[in-house]
């Protein structure tokens, strides 16, 4: 069984994500099936998932100890309550964010990956290298350094229960001149993160203009759990073809 996340980011309105999230209900498959909605649709798709088995990502949350005067904000506690299992944490698009004091740095990368554990909730742990790092050759110095700082301090065993993706910038289907992450190149990068991680197998999925044409080579890849599906999946043409493989 491998892992399909489905982020669909900010490119659907609400009766957009309510006809995703049925097609994505309707799919019959043996992997595991997980939508990650715009923070304002997770609860109508709570309900709209309650009877299947579909499961819920939010795709952030806002640093914040607990309730009180933090206005705008979204807690980590509601996210639980309305029945998020998982969150994405140190996306790039969260990282890189424009206004340079919202990017989450590596160590709050870190805070929000042992607030998830803390609150019961798996932390979807994505890194990945920029395209002039990569060219640099230095990508798998960049992924040790991104996932020893979000991991320090958390033990051996509790990094079992953090799900990591594999995202590398160059590849994301929103980056201008998006280029195709070669599948034996993104294995090599999951071993390497292994590595790093350095708790037995671990879970790492990959992310990065996973469409119809390539999904089947990701999945079927034995060092990946699974892919993470941006823009393609919030299509629902595109999404059919996808339902079709999986
Ligand atoms: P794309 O599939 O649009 O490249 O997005 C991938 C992604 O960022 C998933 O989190």
């Amino acid at each position: 069984m491998k892992t399909i996340l489905f982020n669909f980011k900010t490119y659907v309105d609400f009766d957009s994500t309510i006809k995703l999230a049925n097609r994505i209900g309707k799919i019959r498959t043996k992997h595991r099936l997980i939508i990650a909605p715009p923070t304002l649709f997770i609860h109508a798709l709570s309900v709209v998932l309650n009877s299947k088995k579909v499961e819920l990502c939010a795709q952030d949350f806002d640093y914040q100890e607990s309730y009180g005067a933090h206005t705008g904000d979204v807690l980590i506690e509601d996210l639980k309550d309305l029945g998020c299992r998982y969150v994405l944490i140190g996306h790039s698009e969260v990282r890189n964010r424009k206004d340079p004091h919202k990017g989450d740095s590596e160590e709050l990368v870190g805070i929000k990956t042992r607030m998830c554990l803390k609150n019961g909730l798996t932390p979807v742990l994505c890194f990945g290298e920029k395209h002039e790092e990569k060219e640099a050759g230095i990508a798998k110095a960049v992924i040790s350094r991104q996932l020893d700082t979000a991991l320090d301090g958390i033990s051996r065993k509790k990094r079992r229960g953090i799900i990591f993706a594999y995202e590398p910038v160059w590849a994301l289907s929103s980056t201008a001149g998006a280029r195709r992450c070669d599948v034996g190149y993104a294995e090599r990068m999951a071993v390497h993160a292994r590595k790093v991680v350095g708790c037995g197998r671990g879970a790492v999925l990959y992310g990065g203009s996973v469409d119809k044409d390539n999904i089947t080579d990701y999945i079927s890849n034995r060092r990946l759990d699974g892919v993470l599906v941006g823009r393609a999946g919030t299509d629902l043409k595109s999404l059919g073809r996808i339902a079709g493989l999986l």
